[in-house]
């Protein structure tokens, strides 16, 4: 299977080019990334589940769709997944959210968890895993494997930008997860960092570089 969704609106490419400038402040870094996980959101969810409630409308009854919302968990990669949150459950407000908790160690550049903490019913919700920045892949492949233990209904990765060896090592461990990203940069440097990419995506979003 082995999905890659690359989101290519040009509202998207607009707002992720002044992410990636350097002198973009802390405060117009994180309006940013809100402001794209509305659009992100947009696309990830096209497919989500619908059911159908009987309304009146001012002219007549009718029977309309509206979201699933109560089944859907958004389960956020700590801290910089934080960022990619806030956005998605402005439109989908009645999702539960998750919290895993990973860092990555400097010397291995391994997954290390120190937080997870998942909505109740997993086995019922379709989730949607988010982490701005796919590089290693390590710690999105390490929280989706925790994730599954939960035995969710449905798993879609999503991050705002992903490196080659990143979707391939993701990929290999888990072809069944459709992976939504708005943009693949050709490389990593020594530290595991994306290049040309946006630098620490939770430092830019908090301040703490
Ligand atoms: N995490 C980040 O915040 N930035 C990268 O480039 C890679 C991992």
């Amino acid at each position: 299977m082995s999905e890659v969704h690359l989101l290519e609106h040009p509202l998207i490419q607009h707002k992720l080019t002044h992410m990636r400038k350097k002198g973009t402040s802390t405060a117009g870094f994180r309006r940013l990334l809100s402001e794209i996980s509305l659009l992100m959101g947009y696309e990830v969810t096209r497919d989500m589940s619908v059911e159908y409630l009987d309304i009146d409308t001012p002219l007549a009854e009718m029977r309309a769709p509206i979201l699933v919302g109560k089944k859907i968990a958004l389960i956020s990669v700590l801290r910089a997944g934080q960022g990619l949150l806030e956005g998605l459950l402005e439109l989908i407000p009645l999702a539960k959210v998750g919290h895993v908790g990973l860092y990555r160690d400097p010397v291995t550049l391994d997954a290390i968890e120190y937080y997870f903490k998942l909505p109740e019913q997993m086995s019922d919700r379709d989730c949607l895993v988010v982490d701005p920045m796919l590089a290693t892949g390590h710690s999105a492949t390490a929280a989706v494997e925790r994730i599954k233990e939960t035995n969710p209904k449905s798993i879609k990765f999503l991050c705002l930008l992903a490196a080659p060896p990143g979707i391939q090592y993701f990929h290999e461990q888990h072809p069944d997860v459709p992976l939504y990203t708005a943009a693949i940069d050709p490389e990593l440097n020594e530290k595991g960092y994306i290049v040309p990419g946006l630098g620490d995506a939770g430092d830019r979003l908090y301040g703490t570089a």
